[in-house]
Formats: structure tokens, C-alpha cells, sequence
């Protein structure tokens, strides 16, 4: 079986787990679904729920450098005009003669062994004549054009020109355009930085690869504002803040590769960008991006509207625009990699057993509590003291007591929880309990009073 094959077997197992274990499911699949689109269940959500309140904690609530925001998803047309995204935010889009279906060019590039960094769409069409590269169906492709990826729309009840607004195609503008609020009102010392979470829009050409390209989905970015003299030591800084975070996750450093950017393809706005890549069941994919915007953005936005986005450094009579670093960490790559990273098939008493070797404080349910035996009430009745005593101090616990013991460990492997918890006959008697490790298998006996809650996200 060739590498690739193998691979994809591994990303089929995982969005097959995914689906049938609750974790996430095809965006409006009722209605046969809507492409590049995913809903997350109860065991998705509370994974990404995780992921992304342990990047709070760590990346905003811990550092008394940081300030949170939530701006809204729509915003002014002039927003998008300032930032070059309506003039520049495109993909190279060519289209099937025969089929008129429409593919991204670089992506067909990629597939066909060559590489389209960096490249004119003059030089695209040239390529894939040159090289004879064809549709997937194996039909010839149509000239490139440029394809803008913002979502239009209108706001209000008059649908004009002057009512076109967006979705927003990244969460970092509504962060830009509340710089002067946030200085206003906390005055913070340079450098500091802003931080948001929230959902992003693309109208992608061609959503592949489950969550990995999707039309809609979530960012965790940060605009860090420093001295333009000073930008290099910052963006040191977060460059190792990404290892840290990528260690907290869980991902192993021999899987995450950074990749300097060369100028010819990074995005319009950025000096130097990393991009932070992971070993992904699909390949070596793009998983978060650090860059250097200057300040582009800020400068835009005072030319754009007039204002002053000077900031008057304390102590000094300097006054300057601000440049600024961004790590950009995008939410469902995180769960992939996640994913991809726990999956792990084994063999316990010569049966296959398929587990997710989550983090315990990224794990959707940190402990199943089950009861030996059902139809036992005096089990049952201490089962539910122990689980309620759980739910109480961990809350991400699930009571289990369907099927026998062995399909519960099966299931509770299959969704990542780290303990299972059963109450048995001689719990009755000295209020220990068997907690059984999904790693390793092995049982332990406790007492119910020194059952210690894994840290929480
Ligand atoms: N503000 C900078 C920015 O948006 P980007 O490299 O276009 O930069 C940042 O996006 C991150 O957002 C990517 O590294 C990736 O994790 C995530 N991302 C971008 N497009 C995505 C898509 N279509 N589906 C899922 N995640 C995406």
C-alpha cells in the first residue's frame, strides 16, 4: 500500500470517528449538505471549546500584556476597502471546459507535482500549458482569473452600493479598527497586544480536506502593537510563544516545521511571515501563520478615515503609528491536528481498539462513571453519588452504564476520555473505586476521596 494511501485511510478513519462519535458532522447534511461547511456536536463543541479556552487563558487572561475584544462580524465596506482585501483578497480560479466546474489553479498545480509560489496568472497559464495539466476529469482548463473569497452582501433593506458590506474574511480588522478604543480607554504600555476569537469567511474555491479548508470557521488571532524599531525581538517572542502553544496542545514538535515565507508569496500587507506547518493525515500543511503587518494596517485606516492613530509613547514626547506582529491560529486546523495527533489504533487482548490519546484537559469528558452492574439499585444509587460529586468539581463527566464494561471502555476510548470510573461491590464496603487508565489499560483501585480532577482547560 503506497504512503498516500495509507494516509488517506487515516484522515477517512478520522472524520468516520468524528461523525459517528458526535465530534462533527457535514454543515446542513439533512438538506445533503452545503460544501465547505461543518457543525460541531456535543463532543466537537466541547473540544473546541477547550482548545480555544486554553488559548484565552493563555495567550489574553495570563499576561497583563494583552487586551480581549469581540468586535462584530459585519463591518463597514471601507473597513475591507482600507485593509486591500476588495481589491487583492483573490484566488486563481480556472474552470473545466468541458464540465464547468471551477478549481483553484495553484491547487491543481500542486496536485500535478509542480508548484505555483510566487507565480503571475500569466505565468499559471503558462505552466499548465506547458506542463499539460488538465481538470481532474481530465478535460482542458480555461484562462485564470482572479476570484475575490469575501462573501458580499447587503445591509439593511435598500440593496445599493452603499449598503455592500462583508463577512469578514479574518477576524484581525476588528481588532485594528478598535486600537484607538482600547488605548483610549486602558492606555497600555507599548508593546501590547489585542486578541479576539470569532468566526471567519471565505468563500473558498474548493473546500477540501474535512475541516482543514472550510468556508466557515473560526480564528484566534492577535495584533501585538510594538515600536517599529523594535518589531524583531517581539516577533521572536511569539514565534516561540507558538512552540509553547503547540506543545500545549499537544502536538509534537517533531511534527510542527516552520517555513519562511519568501517575499514573493507572502500576503500583501506582511514584511516576514512563518508559516507554523504540521505533518497532517494529508500532508504537510500550513496549520497557524506568524507575520510582521508594519503598519500597514494602522496607517491604512488613518488615511482611509481621517483619524490619528498615533500613539504618544509614555514618558517620551515621541508619537508614532505603532508596528504590529500577528500570530494568526486558526481554530478547526488546531482540531485537526489534534485529531490526527490522538488517533491511535492498538491491540488490547488480541482485538483491535481504535482511542483518542487526548490531553486530559483538551478531552471532551474527563471521567465515565459507571456502575458494575445496572440492575444493582445499591450500585447504581453510589454510582450516581460519585458522579454527581464529580460533576460538580470537574463538570465534563458522562454517566456510562450501557452494555457491559468492556463496550463502555471501547466507547469511552473511541471518544478520548482519559478515566473511567466504576463502582463495584467493594466500593460499598471501603468507598474505593477501580479508575481505569485509557492509555495504558491498567486498573487502580482509589478511594473515592483522593480522586484527583485533571486540571481543567
Ligand atoms: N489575519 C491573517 C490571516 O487571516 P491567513 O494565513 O489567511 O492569515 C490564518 O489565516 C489562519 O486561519 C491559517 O493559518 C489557518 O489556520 C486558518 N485558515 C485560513 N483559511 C482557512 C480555511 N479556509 N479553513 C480553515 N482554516 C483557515
Amino acid at each position: 500500500m503506497s504512503n498516500n494511501s495509507t494516509k488517506n485511510e487515516k484522515m477517512e478513519s478520522i472524520v468516520s470517528l468524528a461523525k459517528r462519535r458526535g465530534f462533527i458532522f457535514q454543515g446542513s447534511d439533512v438538506y445533503g449538505g452545503l460544501s465547505g461547511t461543518w457543525d460541531y456536536g456535543p463532543l466537537g463543541s466541547a473540544l473546541k471549546r477547550n482548545i480555544m479556552n486554553l488559548w484565552w487563558k493563555m495567550f489574553v487572561e495570563d499576561r497583563d500584556d494583552m487586551y480581549g475584544v469581540d468586535a462584530a462580524i459585519l463591518m463597514n465596506q471601507k473597513v475591507w476597502q482600507a485593509s486591500g482585501h476588495v481589491a487583492t483578497f483573490a484566488d486563481p480560479l480556472v474552470e473545466d471546459l468541458k464540465t464547468n466546474q471551477r478549481f483553484r489553479a495553484d491547487h491543481l498545480i500542486k496536485d500535478a507535482g509542480f508548484s505555483a509560489d510566487g507565480l503571475t496568472f500569466e505565468a499559471i497559464d503558462n505552466l499548465i500549458k506547458e506542463k499539460g495539466i488538465k481538470s481532474p476529469s481530465g478535460n482542458d482548463l480555461s484562462p485564470v482569473r482572479s476570484f475575490n473569497m469575501m462573501f458580499r452582501t447587503n445591509v439593511g433593506p435598500v440593496e445599493d452600493e452603499s449598503s455592500i458590506s462583508y463577512l469578514r474574511p479574518e477576524t484581525a480588522q476588528g481588532i485594528f479598527t478598535n486600537f484607538k478604543n482600547v488605548v483610549d480607554t486602558f492606555y497600555p504600555d507599548l508593546p501590547f497586544g489585542i486578541g479576539q476569537q470569532g468566526k471567519a469567511f471565505r468563500n473558498e474555491i474548493s473546500p477540501r480536506d474535512f475541516i482543514f479548508r472550510s468556508r466557515e470557521f473560526e480564528q484566534m488571532e492577535i495584533e501585538y502593537f510594538v515600536h517599529p524599531e523594535k518589531w524583531e525581538e517581539s516577533f521572536e517572542m511569539w514565534r516561540q510563544l507558538v512552540w509553547k502553544w503547540c506543545e500545549a496542545i499537544g502536538l509534537p514538535s517533531s511534527s510542527v516545521h516552520e517555513l519562511e515565507v519568501p517575499a514573493e508569496d507572502r500576503a500583501h500587507y506582511s514584511k516576514r511571515t512563518i508559516d507554523f506547518e504540521f505533518d497532517f493525515p494529508i500532508g504537510r500543511e500550513e496549520l497557524l501563520g506568524l507575520a510582521y503587518r508594519t503598519d500597514f494596517d494602522l496607517g491604512n485606516i488613518q488615511r482611509v478615515s481621517g483619524k490619528s492613530m498615533e500613539y504618544s509613547v509614555k514618558g517620551t514626547n515621541e508619537k508614532l503609528v505603532p508596528h504590529v506582529i500577528e500570530p494568526s491560529f486558526g481554530v478547526e486546523r488546531a482540531v485537526m491536528a489534534v485529531l490526527s495527533t490522538a488517533y491511535t489504533e492498538d491491540e488490547v487482548n488480541g482485538e483491535k481498539r481504535v482511542y483518542l490519546k487526548l490531553p486530559a484537559h483538551l478531552a471532551p469528558v474527563k471521567y465515565a462513571v459507571s456502575p458494575l452492574l445496572k440492575n444493582k439499585p445499591e450500585l447504581v444509587e453510589k454510582a450516581k453519588t460519585v458522579y454527581l460529586m464529580l460533576k460538580k468539581q470537574v463538570g465534563a463527566v458522562m454517566w456510562d452504564d450501557n452494555g457491559n464494561i468492556g463496550k463502555r471502555y471501547r466507547r469511552q476510548d473511541e471518544i478520548g476520555t482519559p478515566y473511567c470510573i466504576v463502582i463495584d461491590f467493594e466500593t460499598l464496603e471501603d468507598d474505593t473505586v477501580t479508575i481505569r487508565d485509557r492509555d495504558t489499560t491498567n486498573q487502580t483501585r482509589v478511594k473515592i476521596s483522593d480522586i484527583l480532577p485533571p486540571a481543567r482547560a
